[in-house]
Order: structure tokens, then C-alpha cells, then sequence
């Protein structure tokens, strides 16, 4: 006997017929202009130093700066984050407002070796402090506001050094205000700020902490947020927009989409979202093993961070995403 079947008017399956159909349909898009390649330089070292828990990305010397600029953008990477690896180390991290520290030297190559590249500082403290923490260490804990001082000289000289766009990565109370403030005074009224606005205290920044050299055995769970506080991540971003951050950031990314589209469902400002090292060091090792597919999981893992709410993304898979896009 056959069993009558009641199906609904609509069929969803109607339009994903056809390739030309699904695509006509989709409500995502990922490009290369959505990314920011991170970008690490060692001070001292005359090789690239291989990060062993990231394959394909390095630690790079100074000299060869330039090159690998040159090198994204003739890869279609239109934006960099360049984070120093200082053998500079002090408690304070002085070095990051010294006219001729590692800092100031970064964004200078990498300014004049691709003029038109978008060149980002991450603005923090802990590559060139010798306990490793965000800031200016008193009582065991970092100061909040002392901290705010030396990253007010420190914005002031990357601006000067020719920086096209400010990323404070502490987790400090109030940065973004006393960021402006001081960019303001020095005549950087232009220059842009992308806060780490929502960045969470998490385990998938460990290769990271490898990338980098981070001797840091310590945590950061006084400055970084709970990664269990959902609403509090929402006050975090929409704290940072009030003392006038130009673009708001999630980090990490994965395990944050519900973060991400909160964020999107409350403020106006672009939203940047972090794909950060432990993300990428999974994959990786996942596709080393041979149970993924890398590239329709990274295909994938970016269009659902656009989706959640992301207009930009940072990944160490910017350059490959080149490849990946074009085929
Ligand atoms: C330091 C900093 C971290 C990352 C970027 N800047 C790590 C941390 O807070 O310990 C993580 C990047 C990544 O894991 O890819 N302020």
C-alpha cells in the first residue's frame, strides 16, 4: 500500500539544482581583500626559523622583511600584522618606543618595500618584556594604567615610523581612549585603530606562544577575558567603540561565532576576527594526518566566520587562501 505523503509548497532543494543556481543564491562571500596576514620578525637570527607547531609559517629575519611584503602582495595580500620578536628585553618593554627598535624598524621596511601595502603594528608589550606579560608587572599583576602610558608612546612613534593602522592587543582598561588620545596630540588624527576589542585568555594561543619564543609560563587570565562570559564579551567591544575604536576584533575565532555575531548584532563598526594559531596548528595536523580535507576545511571555517558577522579576517592562511580562491 502506498503511504500518502503531505509535502509542504516550498521546496528548499529548488534552488541548489545547479552550481550556477547554488552560487546565484549564496549569501557569502570570501575574498582576498578580507584578509590580514600576520607577520613575525626576529631580531638576530640570519634564517628563517620554522615554527614547529605551525608548517608553512616561519620566524623571519629582519633583512628579509621586505621580500616576504613583496611576496604576499604579488600574492593579491593587500594587509599585514607584524609582530617583533625582541632580543631587546626589558620589564617595561621599552623597546617598542625606541625611535630605532625593532617596532619602528618593521614598519619602516615594510612600508618602503610596498608602499601601498597596508601595514598594521600589533601594539603590545609581551615579545618584548622579559617575564612576558602584556605590560608593566607591580604587585604581580600588570598595572593597568602604567602600562597605558608606555603604549601611548608606543603608538606615537609607530605613527611616526609611517604605521597605516594601530592594533592594541593588552587588554587593557580604557587603551583605546588613551590610544586616541595620544595619536590625536601628536597630529595622528587619521590613523585608524583596530582593537583586539573581545580577546579571551585561550589555550588556542599556544603555538603562539612558540612562534614568538614566549618564555611566559604564567597566565594572562587578570587582563584577558573568561572565555565563558558571553555578555561581558559584548560590553568588552561596545566599550572599545565608545572610546572610539575604528574596527572591533574577536579572538579567537572558532570557538567564538556566537561572540562574533552578538557583536554584529550591536554595533555598526567593522569586526575583525582572529584565526589564531591554535586554529591553524589543528588543521594542519589534522590534514598531516589525512582525516581532512585542508583546504574545504579552511574554505569553509572562513566563510562561516563571515557569515557569523566577520568583515575581515586575520589568518596565517592569507597567502595560501590565494591559491585557494583562484581554482
Ligand atoms: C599577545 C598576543 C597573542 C596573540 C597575538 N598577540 C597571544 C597571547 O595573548 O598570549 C595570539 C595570536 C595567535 O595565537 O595566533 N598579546
Amino acid at each position: 500500500m502506498q503511504i500518502p505523503l503531505t509535502i509542504p509548497d516550498f521546496r528548499f532543494r529548488r534552488l541548489r539544482k545547479t552550481t550556477a543556481l547554488r552560487e546565484l543564491v549564496r549569501e557569502t562571500h570570501v575574498r582576498m581583500s578580507d584578509f590580514i596576514l600576520p607577520i613575525f620578525i626576529e631580531e638576530g637570527i640570519d634564517a628563517p626559523v620554522p615554527i614547529k607547531s605551525m608548517p608553512d609559517v616561519y620566524r623571519y629575519p629582519e633583512a628579509q622583511l621586505a621580500e616576504i611584503v613583496q611576496r604576499a602582495w604579488s600574492k593579491g595580500v593587500r594587509a599585514v600584522l607584524l609582530f617583533g620578536v625582541s632580543t631587546h628585553k626589558d620589564a617595561i618593554g621599552s623597546d617598542t618606543w625606541t625611535e630605532d627598535g625593532l617596532l619602528a624598524r618593521m614598519i619602516r621596511v615594510a612600508k618602503q618595500a610596498q608602499p601601498e601595502m597596508l601595514v598594521i603594528s600589533d601594539n603590545c608589550f609581551c615579545e618584548y618584556t622579559t617575564h612576558g606579560h602584556c605590560g608593566v608587572v607591580h604587585d604581580h599583576d600588570v598595572d593597568n594604567d602604567k602600562t597605558l602610558a608606555n603604549l601611548q608612546k608606543q603608538v606615537v612613534l609607530a605613527a611616526q615610523a609611517g604605521v597605516d593602522m594601530i592594533a592594541p592587543s593588552g587588554m587593557m582598561d580604557g587603551m583605546i581612549s588613551a590610544i586616541r588620545t595620544a595619536l590625536d596630540a601628536a597630529g595622528f588624527t587619521h590613523i585608524p585603530i583596530m582593537s583586539y576589542s573581545t580577546k579571551f585568555a585561550s589555550a588556542f594561543y599556544g603555538p603562539f606562544r612558540d612562534a614568538v619564543d614566549s618564555s611566559f609560563k604564567g597566565t594572562r587570565n587578570t587582563y584577558q577575558m573568561d572565555p565563558a562570559n558571553g555578555r561581558e564579551a559584548l560590553a568588552e567591544s561596545l566599550q572599545d567603540e565608545a572610546e572610539g575604536a575604528d574596527i572591533l576584533m574577536v579572538k579567537p575565532g572558532i570557538a567564538y561565532l556566537d561572540v562574533l555575531a552578538h557583536i554584529r548584532a550591536n554595533s555598526a563598526r567593522p569586526l575583525a576576527v582572529y584565526h589564531v594559531s591554535g586554529e591553524y596548528a589543528m588543521v594542519k595536523a589534522a590534514a598531516a594526518a589525512g582525516v581532512i580535507d585542508e583546504k574545504a576545511i579552511v574554505l569553509e571555517t572562513m566563510t562561516a566566520f563571515k557569515r557569523a558577522g566577520a568583515d575581515l579576517i586575520i589568518t596565517y592562511y592569507a597567502e595560501k587562501m590565494a591559491d585557494w580562491l583562484n581554482t
